[in-house]
Formats: C-alpha cells, structure tokens, sequence
C-alpha cells in the first residue's frame, strides 16, 4: 500500500480496480491481471476492511459472500410482472407472428426485430435503488418470486452497483442466470468423484445453485448473467428501443450477451435465426432457440400483451432433440380426477440434455393412433422444456411378438369399472374418492407449491400416508399427529417437526390458493384467481349458480358445470369444512381500491369495437377505477384503448406516442393491478 495514501481513497481504488477486473473477466472474456494478483488485491481490501469495519459498503466487493444461511426464502411481490414467452416451432409459425405483429400495429413495412438468443437457464429480476443492488428475485409464478438476493450477490458477473451519470432512482433488471458448459462440466465431475448425483442439465444446475439456502454453496458455483430486459425504470425516460436499452444496459457496466443482432422484415430474421443455429454448438453456454423482440417501445406498446406473455415478442426453438430407444413396458396411470393415462417405459435414452424413463401416451386415442406396442423400437423426441413424446414407432424394427396393446377395463388401482365419456378421450376410473390413487393425486396436489405449498410433504410421503389410510382427504393432513408421523418410513423428529410446522404454516393462506388445491375440474390457477376476485368469499362461491358463474371472466360452460357439481357433493362440503374448521384462512379478498390502480386518475380515450363487451360496459369499468374517459386523443391523454377497426384516433395516438392498448391488454389490466407506465 502506498504509505502516503489516505485510507479512504485507497480502499475506494482497491474496490474500483477489483469491479473493473470483475467486469473484464466475467463480462468481456479478457481478464488483464493473473488470478493470484486479482486474489492479493480481494485480500488486502478485506484486510482493511477488517481493521475499519465503518468503512465497509454495501456494494463492496467483498460483500459478495458472507451472509449467514437463510432459514427459508421470502417471497418478492414484483412490481411488474414477469412474463414469459410464446413459441414458435417453425417458419410459418414466426411468419404468423410476424403477420400478426403488422396487423395489430397497422403496418404494411417490415418490421425491425431484435433478435437474441434464447438462453437457457432461469429468469431473475433485480433491483437497483439510486445504483444499488437491494433484492433479486426469482421468476416464481409470474406475479411472485423468491427473495435470492444473498445469492445473487456472490454472481460475479453481477455488479453491486450500476456505473455511470445516469443511474435511474429505481430500475428492475430482468435476465436470465445460467451455467456456462465448462463450469458445469467441472462441477458434474467434481459430483461424481465425489459420489454425488450430477445434474441433468446446465439449467437445473444453474436453478439448483440459485436456490440453496446458504449463499457460500452459491458462490462456489460457476453461475454467469444476461441482461435482456426491464422490469421497472423510475426517475429517467425509457429509451427508444430494445436495442438502445442494451447500449443502457452495457454503461450501467450490466453483462450483455455478444450474439445481439438486428432483422429487418421476416427473410432476415429467418437468416438470423440459422446464424445462430449454426454457432449453437460452439458457444460457451446452452441455447434453445432465438428470441425475436420488436424493437421499438412505441410499437411494442401499440401491440401490447396478454397475461401470460407479450404479443410483441416471439421464441423460435431450435428443432427438437430425437433419439431411438425401446418400449419395455406400457401401464396406466390414474390420475386426480381419475383420468387413466397410458405411460410408456422405456429403455433409459438421454435426449435433450436428460435421461429419459417414461413417456405419457396421453389416451387411448393417442395410444391407438400412434399404435406403439410393448416391445418396439420408438423415436423419442425432447424440445426445450417441453416433455419429452413418443414422434413415431420405427415399424421396419417391429417383431412378430410386438401386439397391440388393450387398455384395461378396470381401474388398475381400485379394480372399479373404467367409463368413457361421450365426447371426452380420456377413460376414467369411475370410483372417485373411494379410489386410493384418486385419493393420492388430490392430496399432493392440494399440498403442492402452486397450492397451499406445504414444504416438505412429497410424492413419496403422500404415498405412504395414503396407504397406511392417515390421510383420506386433503383435511387428514391437519389431524396428523407427531406420532404418526414418526410411524412413517425415513422420518425422523426434526423432519417430523418440520413437517407439522409446514402444514401449520400453510393453514395461512390465499383464497386463490385454497381453491386451486381443491382440485376442482378445469379449475386452474387462473380461473381460481378469477373466481375469487369475482366473489370475494367463499360461500357466495359455493352458492353461485352456472348462470351466476359463468359471468366470471375466463368461466365458460363448462367449468361452471364443473364447479357447481364439485360443490353439491356432500362429501366436498365436508372436507371444505373441515379445512375451514382446522383454522385454514385468507386474507379478504378485496377488488382493487381506485388509487392503487394503474388506471386511477389516467386519462382513457375507447376506439374500434371491442368484442367483449360494449363502450358504455368498458366505459363504466374504468370509471369504477377512477380513470377519466374523453372522446378524442390528445397529449393529456394517458391510454387509448384500441378495438378493432380502430381508425384516426390510432393514428394521431401514435403519432403523439400515446401508450395504446389492444383489447386483451386492457382486460387483463382490468382484472390486475399491473403497471404500464413508465
Ligand atoms: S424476454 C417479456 N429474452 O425465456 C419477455 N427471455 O420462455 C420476457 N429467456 O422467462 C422474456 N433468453 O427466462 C427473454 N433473450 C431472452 C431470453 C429469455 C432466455 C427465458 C426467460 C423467460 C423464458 C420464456
């Protein structure tokens, strides 16, 4: 150290240095000092942070690790949702979109599409206030994620602080975290010498090293970061386009990914996409596809979103990995609502980057069409995500002995009659909660994350507490007892204890949640959602007609149907009321109040038609949330919501870069309390 320097400024150069190295090393490839003179100066800063601990700063390199191990995660609320992608599996499908894009944008020209690769680990989210890192969150469901914030700290390619003049007050960063191939190489070599399970892919190891409760275990894993999108920017304008954020990103000192291109109109983005095809295999991380972004925010926000994804956005997945293994068996599986469903069990064959066992025939139709026979050679095929499917029997490698498989008549668990249904292709099982499969699936479902998320009670257990008959009904779980507990195989005092203080933590809930784990038909989370916004309580759910229900958005005929026979038997009622009676509750669900609203207070122009409801119907819908409708656009105007054969107002909206939302935007902004403005 140079003995004349002030402390201050010594330690602040230390961590300048070491953040500048950090940025060469993980974001451009090109470290400039060797790994021993990087540690020597980590060292000498710790040192003297040591001696000063007033001196140390939350964005101090050395803040990366030293978190004590969290007891569980918390869950972040985020501010503006995350979204997920739709696909496109070939050509004619990105063309689809392409045309889909001109149309609801009225454009005749091509379009300028940013086009990235499609990374292949795990969305996160973090947030900068006034520069600062302060939380990073996992995807979750969209709407909630997980507080990984001690984790992510100790991503080196990750920075504490954001560089630059034109830091925002806040800013959420969305990107994705993965594990480069060579790290998970040495980790999955490291595993098996050392006797350990591997992980299947450079995703599950990059998710599994994302959510270990003790930062230390994360910070010893070779975890890299994108930056390719915004969540919230406050205090600064946003940018023109996608491709102007990433210049953004990249002063912020934010890694981004080198593979970035622009594609004017449809041929382009096709030649784009077999680019990247054809590096794929040389690149340091995984990809499964391309992500086509529009590149400009007006004409993003003219095209607008449905819940679940962006309408102006698109992922092109690189073509499905196939292989061909043998068929060693065919059973049938029963699922919650009975539903059997044909599996079949293969010779183990890793495709897609896992090993594959079993693979669901889906029905009997299914099964017929695609006539696969125990015994024979099948072409397995895995896409991304997706799960893995049976394409094809190789039928020039069938034997003599291979027959067409006969779907049983009984219930393979309970031995009831199967019945089809007029209309339906599945078989079911026709003893409802008499049978013990039936009885199992409902159980973990209700205990399942997306459910009342009962931590700890898995397959395995639920499986064991069904066949000793404690449990017979999801209500069961509430009555169990420590000592029954311990009865079960593999289950010691403390996860005995963990277990009862999860089912007690549980019983504090939400009323989409609750509604969800009661498993009825065609009750997604979604509609669960719907329902609940709709009715508020439970009772008035109970009692609601089919007529009454199917005035809920997102409830046709036939979940109605579904809810209402779910509710008029004896046997559901009470199990309902005995959740209720263990004390299981939920916050009253409250629709939004005017101000928190995204639409409270905004100035709201209706053009074109609208196919789900009428002008006065969306007109007294946003005044109920306080917003002001006018009938002609203007600068003051906040959003014009556009219908179909929207004319002038579109027009002269864009011109003055009026934020325009289509009709689906609109509703879900009706149903949520999302927040469009920047
Ligand atoms: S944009 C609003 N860009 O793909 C758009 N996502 O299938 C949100 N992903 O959850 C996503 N690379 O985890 C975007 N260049 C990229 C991406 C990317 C990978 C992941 C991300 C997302 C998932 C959707």
């Amino acid at each position: 150290m140079n003995a004349s320097e002030p402390l201050q400024q010594r330690i602040q150069r230390l961590r300048d240095d070491i953040n500048q190295h950090n940025q060469r090393y993980y974001q451009l490839d090109a470290p400039q000092i060797a790994d021993a003179d990087y540690d020597q100066l980590m060292r000498e800063l710790e040192t003297l942070e040591a001696e000063h601990p007033e001196l140390i700063t939350a964005d101090s390199p050395t803040q990366r690790v030293g978190a004590a191990p969290l007891a569980s995660f918390q869950q972040v609320l985020h501010q503006v949702p995350m979204l997920s992608l739709d696909n496109a599996f070939n050509d004619s499908e990105f063309e689809a979109f392409d045309k889909r894009v001109r149309d609801r944008a009225d454009l005749t020209e091509d379009v300028t599409y940013l086009v990235e690769p499609k990374l292949d680990g795990l969305a996160i989210s973090l947030r900068y206030e006034e520069g600062l890192l302060v939380c990073a969150a996992t995807r979750g469901d969209g709407q909630r994620g997980e507080n990984v914030t001690e984790n992510v700290k100790t991503i080196g390619a990750i920075p504490l602080r954001l560089k630059g003049d034109t830091v925002p007050a806040v800013v959420e960063i969305r990107g994705e975290v993965f594990m480069p191939l060579q790290g998970f190489d040495q980790l999955n070599s490291a595993a098996i010498a050392a006797g350990e399970k591997p992980f299947a892919n450079p995703r599950n190891a990059a998710a599994g090293s994302l959510r270990q409760l003790d930062s230390k275990i994360t910070a010893k894993r070779p975890l890299a970061f994108y930056t390719y999108g915004l969540g919230v920017l406050d205090g600064m304008p946003l940018p023109s386009s996608q491709s102007d954020l990433f210049l953004l990103f990249a002063a912020w000192g934010l890694p981004v990914c080198d593979q970035i291109s622009t594609a004017k109109g449809v041929q382009q983005c096709h030649e784009a996409y077999q680019s990247l095809a054809d590096k794929r295999a040389k690149l340091p991380y995984e990809i499964d596809g391309v992500v086509y972004k529009v590149n400009s925010f007006r004409l993003q926000q003219s095209i607008g979103f449905v819940s679940r994804a962006p309408r102006w956005a698109i992922a092109r997945k690189f073509p499905a990995q196939e292989k061909t293994t043998q068929v060693l068996s065919i059973d049938v599986q029963v699922g919650r609502t009975g539903s059997i469903t044909p599996v079949a069990r293969l010779a183990p064959v890793f495709v897609g980057g896992v090993t594959v066992t079993n693979v669901t025939l889906h029905n009997e139709d299914e099964l017929h069409r695609k006539d696969v026979r125990i015994g024979d050679t099948v072409i397995v095929r895995r896409a991304g995500d997706v799960i893995p499917e049976i394409v094809a029997v190789v039928i020039e490698q069938r034997t003599a002995e291979a027959v067409p498989y006969q779907m049983p008549t009984l219930c393979p668990v309970c031995s009831s009659p199967l019945e089809k249904i007029e209309g339906e292709a599945v078989i079911r099982c026709s003893a409802g909660l008499y049978c013990q499969a039936q009885v199992k699936e409902s159980v973990k479902h209700f205990a399942s994350r997306k459910a009342m998320d009962v931590d700890g009670l898995g397959d395995k257990l639920v499986e064991q507490l069904v066949a000793k008959k404690l449990v017979q009904t999801p209500a069961d779980l509430y009555s169990l007892t420590r000592e029954q507990l311990l009865s079960l195989e593999r289950m010691a005092d403390k996860s005995a204890d963990n277990l009862l203080q999860a089912l007690e933590k549980s019983k504090s809930t939400t009323l989409p949640r609750f509604l969800y784990g009661l498993g009825i038909r065609e009750v997604g989370e979604v509609t669960a959602t719907s329902l609940a916004q709709h009715f508020g309580q439970l009772d008035a759910l109970q009692q609601a007609s089919a007529e009454v229900l199917e005035q809920v958005p997102d409830v046709g005929p036939i979940v109605a149907k579904h809810v209402v026979s779910f509710f008029q038997l004896a046997h559901n009622r009470e199990v309902v009321n005995t959740l209720l009676s263990y004390g299981i509750h939920w916050p009253e669900v409250k629709a939004l109040t005017k101000t928190q609203h995204a639409l409270s207070d905004k100035v709201v122009v209706l053009t074109g038609t609208l196919s789900s409801m009428t002008r006065d119907q969306a007109k007294a819908a946003l005044q109920d949330l306080g917003a002001k409708v006018t009938g002609s656009v203007s600068k003051k105007t906040d959003f014009l919501i556009a219908g179909e054969e929207s004319g002038s107002k579109l027009t002269k909206a864009q011109s003055l870069g009026v934020t325009v939302l289509s009709e689906e935007a609109f509703v879900s902004l009706l149903q949520s309390n999302l927040d469009l403005t920047d």
